[in-house]
């Protein structure tokens, strides 16, 4: 019956009742000799201690129980939870109070462990985005600086010189464009326009205006054999071209020189269509491919290499095609090449 671990106000009021009303009806029967009249005092008073003793326990635990209740739930109580509190709280027993107490502590641990996260996001970012901004913005102090000491009568190095801040400065633009896109993606500012459109067509778009930079590499932009036939998808047209510019651009970038990147198409399951672009260049080690779809994460060789870029682009185009409710994904294999697909809605 008494649980030996957390006995219940109960089971204490009982045992305190008799531990004081025992000795008492011991000393009546030996004082009146009468065993009836000991043993009615003794019920008598096991009944009134309980009451009492119960009493006691009960306001002493409910107003614990209050102050616990009143400090977790951190606001002044509404007249509904004051209602609560008095009425519907003294009921609870001292272990479901502790299981709420538990899981309120467990809550608040989450929220601390999401804020101490968002704070190392926080700092990432900004210590991502001075490094991004300082390489153009000293590149173009130090140009600009040797123009006004005198390189700018130079014949020889003026217009190279001109030429190369053009080209930080572009950087620049193009950073502070994909930032201004980042953050209108992430506050949801994003609207999507859906309509219907050929994939192919766009694609075909994307690959001109793409034209020189795949020219400068001698590299092949195609569709490959049997996927040519029009396919129809349902999503916002300009936000998918700015996707394949993206995933064509760094298939350029990537690439090598006289190399090949081909685009495929595929009906999936009759509802979606599978875009795929694949390219023979560099390639992405397994430790770099789980990374390059965060904000700014290029890999070593990518910076190494100098090529121009942000880092932001990837986390865009998995922004966008998750704003369609569909999925990106990347296979690739060093110095063999590297595909990415995403899905889209087939056309209506
Ligand atoms: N086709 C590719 N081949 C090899 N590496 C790639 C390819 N596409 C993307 N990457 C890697 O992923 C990184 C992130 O790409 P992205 O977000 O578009 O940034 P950016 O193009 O500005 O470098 C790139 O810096 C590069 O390291
Ligand atoms: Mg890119």
């Amino acid at each position: 019956m008494f649980s030996k671990k957390n006995p219940t106000p109960f089971q204490l009021a009982f045992l305190g009742s008799i531990i004081l009303s025992l000795p008492l009806s011991i000393f009546v029967f030996f004082l009146k000799s009468d065993l009836w009249l000991a043993l009615l005092f003794l019920l008598c008073s096991i009944g009134i201690t309980y009451g009492v003793i119960l009493f006691v326990f009960q306001l002493f635990i409910h107003r614990q129980i209050k102050l616990i209740y009143k400090l977790i739930s951190q606001t002044k109580a509404s007249k509904k939870e004051d209602f609560y509190y008095r009425n519907i709280l003294p009921k609870k027993n001292i272990t479901e109070v502790q299981l709420e107490v538990e899981k309120w502590a467990d809550q608040q641990k989450k929220e601390i462990e999401v804020l101490q996260q968002n704070e190392v996001f926080r700092k990432e970012f900004l210590q991502n985005l001075s490094h991004e901004l300082k390489t153009p913005i000293f590149s173009i102090q130090a140009y600009v600086e040797t123009l006004l000491n005198g390189a700018i009568n130079n014949e020889e190095v003026n217009v190279k010189f001109l030429q190369s801040t053009s080209r930080n400065i572009d950087r620049l633009v193009n950073l502070v464009d994909d930032l201004d896109e980042i953050s209108k993606l992430e506050s949801g500012e994003l609207q999507l326009y859906f309509e219907n459109f050929i994939i192919q067509d766009l694609l075909k778009e994307v690959y001109e205006s793409l034209y020189l930079q795949a020219k400068e590499k001698e590299i092949d932009c195609t569709i490959k054999k049997g996927c040519e036939s029009p396919l129809l998808v349902y999503a916002d047209k300009e936000k998918i071209r700015q996707v394949l510019t993206n995933i064509i651009d760094n298939a350029i970038k990537y690439g090598k020189k006289n190399g090949s990147v081909e685009a495929s198409f595929y009906k999936v399951e009759g509802k979606n269509t599978l875009v795929e672009i694949s390219d023979n260049g560099y390639g992405i080690s397994e430790e770099q491919r789980i990374r390059i779809f965060e904000r700014f994460y290029r890999t070593d060789s990518a910076r190494s290499r100098k090529i121009g870029g942000s880092g932001l682009g990837l986390a865009i185009c998995k922004h966008i095609i998750e704003a369609h409710q569909q999925a990106i994904h990347v296979r690739s294999k060093l110095d063999v090449g590297t595909t990415f697909g995403f899905s889209l809605a087939a056309g209506k």
